[in-house]
């Protein structure tokens, strides 16, 4: 075992009591464990290269969350791998695209807590950072059940339950780790922005940009905003098609978390009405936004590729799949005007370096017909 998956077992094995001073502590009545993987808070700055007229943009900087593997996941992750079901010794089977991030963070995490991810994954353009994302998926000794696309997934899921001997069989863990519970990540960055405006890190933004896809991370944000009191207008911009991600699936998310937290013990007052009054009741608004989605789910974009390009000059690595999407978006609302300022982009990419990860010769363990398709899969 090497130095960051030493760190990673010497954390874990912390205790999972939640902090005095963690951001739910005061708030829930039975707090369920949660394991401590991210280096919270994380820094809010100024981004003064997307300011527009007098509009200024901050920028809160997840991409700092670990050292080991960063971004949004890792906050839902340490909800989700402190309990039932996850909490096991067993494997997780999961879902995403070949170069998914989710996959990627769940597959080190576990790999540091003695244990192994099975991916049921879907092909994607693929890019050099999908290149590098599914080198590091093999080389973390995941296993991978892989169709064509994400129609094929339920024949993935099949296979994987009819091949795999039930004592060896994955706990299934929902797509991008988005359940309730994982949710709860979110709340407490939320609640962490909300300590940040209130100690005069920053002002309170009056839009904050986000990506989504499958809701966790941005419906967990709007409830911690609401919980703390922050009103401000969430433009969560999708990088997935309408059928992926749209109201009622946010509004979906947005219950599930609500009523994880009703379990852990929130003062049940503040959840009468539901998430909806909670929202409503904080000034919390949101709104999607399908206009970068572009041909599809991880398929490059030129507006895409270009605010990848802008954050780069700037020092900030961004992806083409979420997060570009997510600044172009923002540049593109920015440049037709009316956006409330000030403006915070919240960026969930963890942009570690894989490479110490990848092995030599990895491309010969990918399942075979994974690895014919890869050339005809090349978009860059
Ligand atoms: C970099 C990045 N940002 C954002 C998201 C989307 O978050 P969510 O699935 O919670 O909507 C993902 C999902 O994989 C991601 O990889």
């Amino acid at each position: 075992m090497d130095a960051p998956e030493r760190a990673l077992e010497v954390r874990a094995g912390e205790g999972l009591e939640l902090r005095a001073d963690h951001p739910l502590a005061g708030l829930l009545g039975r707090p369920p464990p949660c394991l401590r993987l991210a280096a919270l808070p994380t820094p809010v700055e100024r981004a003064a290269w997307l300011d527009r007229q007098d509009v200024e943009v901050w920028i809160k900087r997840d991409d700092q969350t670990s050292d080991l593997y960063g971004g949004g996941k890792v906050r839902k992750l340490e909800w989700l791998l402190a309990n039932a079901p996850f909490d096991g010794a067993a494997p997780i089977v999961s879902v995403g695209g070949i170069g998914s991030h989710h996959l990627v963070a769940l597959a080190l995490y576990l790999r540091g807590l003695g244990r192994r991810l099975h991916a049921l994954t879907f092909d994607q353009v693929y890019t050099p950072h999908v290149a590098r994302n599914l080198g590091a998926l093999i080389s973390l000794d995941a296993e991978l059940w892989s169709v064509r696309s994400r129609a094929a997934l339920p024949l993935a899921w099949l296979a994987y339950h009819v091949w795999r001997r039930p004592a060896q069989m994955g706990v299934s863990m929902a797509p991008g780790a988005s359940t309730g519970l994982g949710g709860f990540g979110f709340v407490a960055a939320g609640l962490e922005l909300a300590a940040q405006i209130a100690a005069g890190e920053l002002p309170k933004p009056a839009t904050i940009y986000i990506t989504g896809g499958s809701a966790g991370s941005s419906a967990g944000l709007a409830v911690g905003l609401a919980l703390a009191g922050v009103g401000c207008r969430l433009r969560i911009v999708s990088a997935v098609e309408r059928w992926a991600f749209n109201g009622l699936l946010y509004r979906r998310m947005l219950g599930q978390i609500v009523a994880a937290l009703a379990t852990y013990g929130l003062d049940p007052a503040r959840l009468r009405g539901g998430a909806a009054a909670l929202l409503k009741g904080a000034g919390v608004t949101w709104s999607i936004d399908h206009g970068e989605v572009g041909p599809g789910y991880a398929v490059p974009t030129g507006d895409g590729r270009a605010a990848v390009e802008h954050a780069a000059a700037h020092g900030l690595h961004l992806e083409t799949t979420y997060t570009g999407k997510c600044l172009a978006g923002l540049e593109a609302d920015l440049r037709r005007g009316g956006v409330g300022g000030p403006v915070l982009l919240w960026n969930t990419h963890g942009d570690n370096d894989l490479r110490r990860w990848i092995k030599d010769g990895w491309e010969a363990r990918l399942p075979a017909g994974l690895r014919g398709r890869l050339d005809g899969l090349r978009g860059e």
